[in-house]
């Protein structure tokens, strides 16, 4: 056990130091890890929730102080300590309505105004740096308290602070959904629940939820193969967990594996693997021989680490690091008569599980993702049989890497042809009765025989 408790000055602490790492490029997971762990739950939370109302908790600084401080972290704390202020007013009865913009859900972190104000000065004071700055601090949260109301206005016509995205994103969904774009960031910004994913070579969905329900979890079936669980939980420790029963994947995600229409005795390979969410799956469903790929190590081990949990492991599977796009590294001339290409992309689909990948991404990344998919999807083309499946799989929003990708594909490959497939799935928010799902684009493509 650990005898530590983290007091709230050292959670703010941690969570702008976070806050000021996803800044300069750090994803939140990254910045998680390097913390103590008795401080690592509160200040996920946290952060998470800042992550969700940034454009907000930014503007709002902006409004605070006509000159930002030098110090990365200070910037982030002041930010961060407004919103939980703001949060704190409300569910103390001291502002007569929540603001639009941050309407209390059940991530937020729930403390006293005077406490909040008492604790983010204190937090300054650990982090040493001067009477200065912990006097600025304390002046803009008294202010705050003071003037609620005139942060509110000042931020009315913000599109960023409405939306908490950046401003070239917004635009961008405009653009590609002039009828949806304010569902899919609505949707962004709303937590997602737990969705399990029954291997169903190891159980059934009724004994998984039999198991379950005995834990004192509420959960419901969803179709065949899933389950949502109603609060959030430790994976971990959910019964099933260690005997490979089942596995953590969104219900959209449980999408892509049965596409490809894999029958026994197939040659297939998983392009882009780790960690291994989808692998999982097509071994599952059929007894393939398959190769994973992945070019990141660390990512590919994660990979074996699944599949022996679910029991999936067999000499029929084997796994590879490796860049994609070099085919003669890895490829010994055998086609495939199956290929999951779940490509690397922006992950503009997946943000309301990982809320930080709308402050990490940058407008110029779109166009990079969608060059690099593009190459690997060239590779990858030609490693497959005559009459075999490709599937293209992003977890993004944006058209450049969904149908623009799809279509641009077909007039590089004459001998591709498009089959059925859900094509863009767009994000929809959880609520009361039903999980929601990200964001995703299939397309699956036949090689034809070609005459040349
Ligand atoms: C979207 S993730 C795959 C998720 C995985 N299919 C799953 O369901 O768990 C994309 C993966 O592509 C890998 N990747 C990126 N560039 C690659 C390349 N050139 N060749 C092979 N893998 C690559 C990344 O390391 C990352 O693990």
């Amino acid at each position: 056990m650990n005898a530590t408790t983290a007091t709230l000055s050292e959670i703010l602490l941690s969570s702008s130091r976070c806050l000021a790492a996803v800044q300069t490029g750090h994803s939140l997971t990254e910045a998680l890890v390097k913390l103590p762990t008795h401080l690592r739950p509160a200040v996920q939370s946290v952060a998470w929730y800042a992550m969700r109302h940034w454009g907000l908790a930014q503007a709002w600084r902006d409004f605070a102080l006509s000159r930002k401080p030098a110090k990365p972290w200070l910037n982030c704390h002041i930010a961060l300590s407004l919103l939980l202020l703001d949060a704190a007013m409300i569910e103390h009865g001291q502002a007569k309505e929540a603001s639009p913009q941050t309407p209390l859900d059940k991530q937020c972190p729930r403390y006293t105004p005077h406490t909040l104000v008492d604790q983010a000065v204190h937090a300054v004071e650990l982090a040493k740096l001067g009477k200065p700055a912990s006097g600025l601090v304390n002046a803009v949260l008294r202010r705050f308290q003071r003037e609620r109301h005139a942060f509110i206005k000042a931020v009315t016509n913000n599109a960023v602070a409405q939306w908490n995205h950046p401003a070239w994103w917004i635009r961008k969904l405009k653009a590609n959904y002039p009828a949806d774009w304010q569902n899919i960031l609505r949707a962004n910004q709303t937590p997602p629940k737990l969705v399990l994913r029954v291997n169903r070579r190891r159980a059934s969905i009724e004994a998984v939820m039999s198991e379950l329900l005995a834990a004192g979890h509420h959960c419901h079936a969803l179709g065949e193969n899933a389950i949502s669980l109603e609060d959030s939980a430790v994976v971990t420790a959910l019964p099933g967990f260690d005997q490979g029963h089942w596995s953590v994947q969104d219900l959209s995600a449980q999408r892509a594996a049965p596409l490809l229409d894999i029958k026994n005795g197939q040659r297939v390979l998983d392009a882009c693997a780790a960690p291994g969410g989808k692998t999982a799956h097509l071994l599952e469903l059929a007894d393939i021989e398959l190769t994973a790929l992945d070019q990141d190590p660390m990512r590919l081990a994660r990979v074996a680490d699944n599949l022996t949990r679910l029991r999936l492991m067999s000499d029929k599977v084997s796994l590879r690091v490796a860049d994609a796009r070099a085919i003669e590294q890895w490829w010994n001339g055998q086609p495939f008569d199956a290929i999951l290409a779940d490509v690397p992309c922006t992950a503009s689909g997946v943000v309301r599980r990982h809320p930080d990948i709308a402050w990490l991404r940058r407008e110029s990344d779109v166009m990079q993702t969608t060059r690099l998919q593009q190459e690997i999807l060239d590779a990858l083309w030609q490693t497959l049989a005559t009459g075999g499946r490709l599937l293209l799989v992003t977890c993004s929003v944006f058209q450049e890497e969904g149908e623009g990708q799809a279509q641009a594909m077909l007039t590089r490959h004459a001998d591709a042809k498009r089959l059925p497939a859900p094509g863009q799935i767009l994000p929809c928010a959880a609520n009361a009765r039903a999980p929601g799902h990200d964001g995703f684009f299939y397309a699956v493509f036949e090689r034809k025989a070609c005459n040349r």
